[in-house]
């Protein structure tokens, strides 16, 4: 067993470093033109995205891309709410399913109904032959490899290449965004060598009963899965959330005791979520930040501040995800929980 995970302790920690590899794997057969799509994305009046737990963090990520490069509406909505809705598909929509294991019961039979009502049916899977991969219309694979950890870490940022390939595959700068895309896998490997940082913050925090995560545009759906992380392995309540929301309610459970981990690398938004952080300080509330190299502003606020090489924005969740997936995995391992298996969960859930 020891072999099989290369020298690791988990699966899960050797396939947080294996992230470089297999995004780049997955951008390969795009950029090799592997795959085209018969159909081109502007050509619908939507796109409907439908996906269940970390797959539909991916989707949250790509309806940011496919707004700002295909120019197309994007619904994101979990599986098991769409599957009993009334929203109106019909054949003008495009419905994009993700699934790493392409045999989610909720997200099959979303997808299956809305094809039935003659949406185009094009799902992002990463086992080949799964049963979602047979019954859509077009299949992008992610070459991740298998995934043995229930927590998803390399099947995500396979998502995430194989979406924002989508997205840019009718741009007039394809290739170059390809490329870019690719370069960013080295920088995965920089914040891969620091990890041991990592893992001396987050021992720090391993105490905590509830954590808030927050981010802003790209970074938001970031801290959805950050959160997931956390609550899947180590069994620490978190939550994620629109920082800009959290004047809405959840600023109301900040104290000395609630961590806040903060998604801010230097987008858009950067200004605004430094707002943010100072409406925690002034309740008291310790700050955890990742943020780009050098961001001396983030430095002076945060209690602690995890370090990423700069990125162009549209990028940053590929490099901004590997923090908060090692920050929980660190912390599961350091109470001794089974990282791997965690209790009540699945890898694949195939059952509604
Ligand atoms: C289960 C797994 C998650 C996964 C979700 C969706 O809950 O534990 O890690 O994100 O299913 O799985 P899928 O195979 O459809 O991506």
């Amino acid at each position: 067993i020891s072999a099989e995970k290369g020298g690791f302790k988990h699966f899960m920690l050797k396939e947080i470093f294996e992230q470089p590899r297999t995004t780049a794997d997955t951008i390969k057969g795009f950029i090799s033109r592997e795959y085209t799509l018969p159909v081109s994305l502007n050509e619908f009046r939507r796109v409907l995205i439908t996906a269940c737990g970390t797959s539909y963090h991916a989707g949250l990520v790509a309806k940011y891309w496919i707004e700002k490069y295909a120019k197309v509406p994007v619904e994101v909505v979990y599986a098991s709410e769409l599957r009993y809705s009334d929203n109106p598909i019909n054949e003008k929509d495009l419905v994009l399913a993700i699934s790493q294991s392409g045999e989610t019961a909720d997200t099959r039979f979303s997808a299956l109904a809305a094809k039935e009502k003659g949406a185009f049916l094009v799902s992002v899977v990463n086992v080949v032959g799964s049963a979602l991969d047979r019954e859509s219309d077009y299949t992008l694979y992610t070459h991740a490899g298998p995934e043995i950890g229930v927590a998803a870490t390399k099947t995500f940022t396979a998502q995430l290449a194989a979406l924002y390939c989508l997205a840019v595959s009718q741009s007039p700068e394809r290739e170059q965004l390809m490329a870019k895309l690719l370069s960013v896998t080295s920088l995965m490997e920089e914040i891969l060598s620091r990890a041991e940082d990592i893992r001396k913050i987050a021992l720090s925090y391993s105490s905590a009963k509830n954590m808030l995560y927050l981010g802003r545009y790209l970074s938001y759906p970031i801290a959805l899965e950050g959160a997931l992380k956390l609550k899947e392995i180590s069994y620490i309540h978190a939550e994620g959330y629109p920082a800009g929301e959290m004047k809405h309610g959840p600023i109301a459970l900040i104290d000395e005791k609630m961590p806040v981990f903060v998604i801010a690398p230097r987008d858009r938004t950067y200004e605004k979520i430094l707002s943010n952080v100072e409406e925690v300080l002034a309740r008291k509330g310790n700050v955890i930040a990742i943020g780009f190299e050098g961001d001396e502003h983030l430095r002076q606020k945060a209690k602690d501040v995890i370090s990423i090489p700069h990125v162009e924005e549209d990028l940053s969740p590929f490099l901004t995800v590997i923090p908060t997936q090692l920050f929980a995995y660190y912390i599961a391992d350091f109470l001794g929980l089974d990282v791997d298996q965690p209790r009540n969960l699945a890898k694949t859930v195939t059952v509604e």
